[in-house]
């Protein structure tokens, strides 16, 4: 493989914003009267913001007319910005920016390709959007993971060929956009819950890009 480029997922990679995402959503559950456990918030990992609110209200067997639910979903995305905005930088997860600086260095390009529409709010709370020579995020594209969309247009952006991409997921909907998108792929988890992914580290913690350059010259 002639690896050019590294297209970094953001929510669950870069930073654990899902527990942010289980409060607002939790919240909702609660005024709507039903209880939304952490178990069920797994299931909203790597999925857009209306269908994780369809999966919260088949939790809570609840059903409403498509512009309540847009209102419902607007209140949550209110209250995850809120939360997101007071995010201190130091969010940001271990290992990830040595990882983003040392790969800068050695030349790849850098590219993110996520699914929220909160992508730059977050980048910039955490001080790393100068970093990324692309930022593709759930404004720009309109299919979902695990449609390669996201992939692709980073790529794309990039000017590498998709084969000369590696992507770094957490969630199993975007292991399966990357495959789609004809690129290697670096679960950050549990070989369970990721077990399409090429690779599997469990984070980015004592990861150097050098284990990278390991990987990709197999
Ligand atoms: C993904 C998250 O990155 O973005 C999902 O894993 C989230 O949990 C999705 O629903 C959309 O995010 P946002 O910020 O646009 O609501
Ligand atoms: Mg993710």
């Amino acid at each position: 493989m002639k690896i050019k480029a590294l297209i970094f997922d953001l929510d669950g990679v870069i930073v654990d914003t899902a527990k942010y995402h289980y409060l607002a959503w939790k919240e909702l559950a609660d005024e709507l009267g039903f209880f939304f456990s952490k178990t069920d918030n797994e299931k909203l990992k790597g999925v857009s913001r209306m269908r994780s609110l369809d999966i919260l209200l088949e939790v809570g067997k609840v059903e409403l007319e498509y512009d309540v639910k847009l209102q419902l979903a607007a209140k949550k995305n209110e209250r995850y910005v809120g939360m997101v905005k007071k995010m201190p930088a130091d969010e940001i997860l271990p290992g990830v920016l040595s990882v983003l600086k040392a790969a800068k260095e050695k030349g790849y390009k850098i590219a993110l390709g996520s699914a929220s529409k909160n992508a730059m709010t977050i980048l910039n709370q955490i001080n790393i959007s100068d970093l990324f020579d692309a930022i593709i995020d759930g404004n720009k594209v309109s299919n979902a993971k695990p449609d390669p969309e996201v992939f692709l247009m980073g790529a794309n952006e990039l000017n590498v060929k998709p084969q000369n991409c590696v992507v770094f997921e957490d969630a199993a909907a975007g292991v399966e956009a990357a495959h789609n998108g004809k690129m290697f792929c670096i679960g950050i988890g549990t070989k369970e819950n990721l077990a399409e992914a090429d690779i599997v580290i469990p984070s980015f913690e004592n990861f150097t890009i050098n284990d990278f350059e390991k990987i990709i010259s197999r």
